[in-house]
């Protein structure tokens, strides 16, 4: 099985079930040229994003690592009229340009980006008097994971819908002794999360366009 091979296989999924979208296309284009790295979700991880929040029926969400905006979109599309999306993002040029795809999308009167570290801006959030998140994605710098899933808990309700993005890492994650802060962390993450009773979770390994990762994916069954 060769990186070729999934890149294939993902084009003719994404033929499939993801039609061209002029404003998901544009936020990409612009992510590439204004020189993001490109680490947004996959077309299909995209699509897989939207469904699951369809099937959460989630009217607000909270999403960790914004980038370009990619992920957002898609999340945001999945919200009725009147739901919510929050968005962290640290750096300033990728909140830049994230701003101008929403907007392009549309969706500025949905979605809030909130710059600054999450780890900042979390205990901000979580200080707000507001209703639990109905989902929320995990997705910005790994080391930090162990540390959003606490977040995450306290900004959540039983029947929340706790999602995290690259959790397998090319595999490195079954290395115990990896020296890489991002492996450790994700590590430590798949280990709260199974060990932590306030919540039912499973971990999925994906191939494709983006290589060979995965998502881990809790609901929250217990209250607050
Ligand atoms: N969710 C996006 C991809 C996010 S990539 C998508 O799929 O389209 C990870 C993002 O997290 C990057 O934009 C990076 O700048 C941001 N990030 C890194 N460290 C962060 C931090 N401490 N707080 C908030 N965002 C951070
Ligand atoms: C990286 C981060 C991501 O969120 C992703 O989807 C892929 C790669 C990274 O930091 O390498
Ligand atoms: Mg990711």
């Amino acid at each position: 099985m060769t990186q070729e091979l999934w890149t294939a296989v993902d084009r003719y999924i994404t033929d499939l079930f993801v039609p061209p979208d002029p404003v998901l296309d544009a936020a990409l284009q612009t992510s590439a040229t204004s020189g993001l790295p490109p680490h947004n979700v996959s077309p299909n991880q995209g699509k897989l994003l939207l469904l699951l929040a369809k099937i959460q029926g989630a009217r607000t969400i909270l999403e960790i690592g914004t980038l370009g905006g990619y992920s957002t979109i898609w999340l945001a599309r999945a919200l009725p009229t009147d739901g919510r999306l929050i968005t962290l993002e640290a750096d300033p040029k990728h909140a830049e340009v994230a701003r101008a795809n929403i907007a392009r999308a549309g969706l500025t009167d949905k979605v809030e980006l909130r710059l600054g570290r999450a780890l900042d801006t979390l205990p901000q959030l979580a200080a707000e008097s507001r209703d639990p998140f109905d989902l929320i994605f995990i997705d910005a710098d790994k080391p930090s994971n162990p540390d959003y899933f606490a977040w995450a808990l306290k900004l959540s309700r039983r029947g929340t819908l706790i999602i995290a993005d690259n959790v397998v890492r090319n595999g490195a994650v079954v290395d115990a002794t990896s020296n890489d802060a991002s492996v450790q962390g994700v590590r430590r993450f798949n280990e709260l999360l199974a060990a932590e009773p306030r919540v039912s979770a499973t971990a999925i390994q994906t191939v494709g366009s983006k290589g060979y990762d995965g998502f881990a994916i809790a609901i929250v069954t217990a209250d607050q």
